[in-house]
Parts: C-alpha cells; structure tokens; sequence
C-alpha cells in the first residue's frame, strides 16, 4: 500500500477535569492518502473536532494526548515540541475552524491575515507576499479582492468570511487541510460553492479531512467515511459502501434521520436518547443504551472495530468480522 499522507493510530486524547477523566477521543485510527477526502460524522460532542485539534497539536490543558501515533508523511507529530508544530501549522497542515467569526481576528484588515501566514512560513518580500494573498483571495471566488483585501472580517458576509479562512488555511498549498464544519452557517449555496472549492483543492494534491454533522456535506464530497460515536470510529468505508450497506446501528439511525427529513413523512425519525457523558461511559459498548439492537452481551463487553470486508470497518457485536481480502 502506498504510504498515506496522515496516518492516525490507535489515538487517545482525554481531559482531565475535577469531574474525572473526560475520553474525547479513544482509539481512533484513520489514513488520507495524497488528494483524498476523508470525511468524518457524528453527533455533537462525540469527538471530532478533538480529532482534529489532536492532530493540529492544539489540545490545551486540561486536555492531552495520551497515546497513539499521528504520521503526517511518515513523520511522527505527537513528539513533536510547540515551535516545531508552529512551522508544520499553516504550512503543511492547515485547518479551517468551526467558528469563523472567533478565528479571524476582528481588528485586522483580512488580507493582512492571509498575508501574515506566508510572511511566518516564507522569507518573501512584502510585495510578493500580497500578491500571493491576492491571487488565492481570488481563487477561492472572492470578488472585487483588491477592496476585500482591505476589509475587516465584520464588513464580509459569513460565506465571504469562510473563504478567507479557506483561503488562509489553502495560501501555503498545505499537504493536509482539516476543514472543521465548514459550511455550518452557510446558505445553501455558498455551501456548495464552498463544496466545489474543497473538491479542486483535492485534485490538485491536497488531502483533506472534512468535519460536518451533515451527512449531505459528506456524501458529496468525501472518498472514504469515518462514523464517530462517544470518542469512537463505530463504522469506516468508502462513501459509496457506507450508504449502501450501513451496518453498524448507529449509522443506521444517522441516516434514517436524514432520509425521514427528505421524504414527505410527517414522522421525523431520530435516535433516541442522547450521547453518553464521556466522564462516565457505560461498560461496554457506548451507543448500547440507545440501541434497539442490543443484546446482553454489549452492556458488559466493549466491541472491538472489526473488518468486514475491504476497507469496510465495524465496531459491533451483531457484526461478523470477515477475513481482509
Ligand atoms: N476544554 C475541554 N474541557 C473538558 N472537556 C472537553 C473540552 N473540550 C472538549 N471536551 C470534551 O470533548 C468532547 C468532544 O468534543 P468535540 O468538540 O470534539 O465534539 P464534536 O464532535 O466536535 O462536537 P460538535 O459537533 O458539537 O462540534 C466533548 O463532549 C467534551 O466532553
Ligand atoms: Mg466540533
């Protein structure tokens, strides 16, 4: 197999608060080759943003990790001290926050922002440096950049505001770019505008790890598929497998709500229940005391993520696991 541009391995991330050891993220593994889109789901709070800032080494205390291994080509970044993780920051991997308007400083004019991340990572004069910013203001669809260059954030609407974010996130050509619910606030336009953008950032070269509750995000725009659950991957495959053949029931309830909002049946079908305190899960498998599926087993015994078939990954006790092929 040919060497993936991130590689993450068996990763726990935790905070450790008064309250106890809080799990945000527990053995999670996941790969994005070169150009590829990965997408990861999942209800809120179930740890996906923690993913991400674990790999962008930006959990702050309380917070840490407490092992695995994160590979950005081959080389391992959980060892790795604060100004080293600076430099790799915004360069080789770069992420585009969930909130937009907290990420962007209010009092600095936005294509001195965007300029400022080229100025930090490359010994380039003034001149050239505003140029670059100009040229990829205007290749994430900025209109007018020479006049938005000089404006504040709170001057842009939010779908003008997402794309500087992209576009500082996109100005050094990272090798790896983690877009953390990206089109949340967004009119269902800018949303697929922002989609498009995404996309042609993957087929020039860059990875790229998508965030979204939005299974319709996802659908449209990832390769592979990551389903998260309590600080858990319940379910891994190929976008195309995950919505023809969902196994784990999880995921089945992620879709049945989605596809009970599209119809025209008045029954909005949701999970019930709601996601464990990850202080204090339950022994077993997680998602158990929501499941209509449980058994006996799966309140005393924690499932291991199980492959079922090529790259098809499930964590179940109804799932039988089947030999890779
Ligand atoms: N600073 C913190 N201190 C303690 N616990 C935290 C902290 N930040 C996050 N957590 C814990 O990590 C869990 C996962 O949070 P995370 O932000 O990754 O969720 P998420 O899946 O991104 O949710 P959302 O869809 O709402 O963005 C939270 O439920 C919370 O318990
Ligand atoms: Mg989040």
């Amino acid at each position: 197999m040919t060497q993936s541009t991130l590689e993450v391995s068996h990763l726990y991330t935790s905070f450790f608060s008064e309250r106890g050891e809080i799990k945000a993220v527990q053995d999670v593994s996941m790969r994005i080759g070169k150009g590829q889109v990965v997408g990861v789901v999942g209800e809120s709070g179930c740890g996906k943003s923690m993913v991400a800032r674990s790999i962008m080494g930006l959990i702050k205390k309380p917070g840490k990790i407490v092992s695995g291994s994160i590979l950005l080509d081959g080389q391992e970044l959980t060892s790795l001290g604060e100004n080293e993780l600076c430099k790799i920051r915004g360069k080789d991997v770069s992420m585009v926050f969930q909130e937009p308007m907290t990420s962007l400083n209010p009092t600095m004019r936005v294509g001195l922002q965007v300029q400022e991340v080229v100025s930090i990572h490359e010994n380039v004069s003034k001149e050239e440096a505003r140029q670059r910013t100009l040229a990829i203001l205007s290749a994430v669809g900025i209109p007018e950049v020479k006049e938005r260059y000089n404006a504040y954030p709170h001057e842009l609407s939010g779908g003008l505001r997402q794309r500087v974010m992209i576009a500082m996130a996109m100005v050094m050509r990272p090798r790896l770019l983690i877009a953390d619910e990206p089109t949340t606030a967004l009119d269902a336009t800018v949303e697929a505008q922002i989609i498009a953008l995404l996309r042609q950032l993957a087929d020039n070269g860059t990875s790229v790890l998508i965030i979204s509750h939005n299974l319709g995000v996802i659908a449209q725009l990832a390769d592979h598929v990551y389903v998260m659950y309590a600080g858990h991957v319940v379910e891994s495959a190929s976008v195309f497998e995950l919505f023809d053949n969902p196994l784990h029931p999880y995921t089945l309830g992620l879709l049945r709500a989605v596809s009970s909002l599209r119809s025209q049946s008045k029954v909005l079908q949701t999970i019930p229940g709601i996601v464990p305190n990850l202080a204090h899960l339950p022994v077993g498998c997680s998602f158990a005391p929501r499941c209509d599926k449980c058994m006996a087993r799966c309140t005393s015994t924690q499932p291991e993520l199980v492959a079922v078939g090529s790259g098809h990954e499930v964590r179940c006790h109804l799932t039988k696991r089947v030999d890779a092929q």
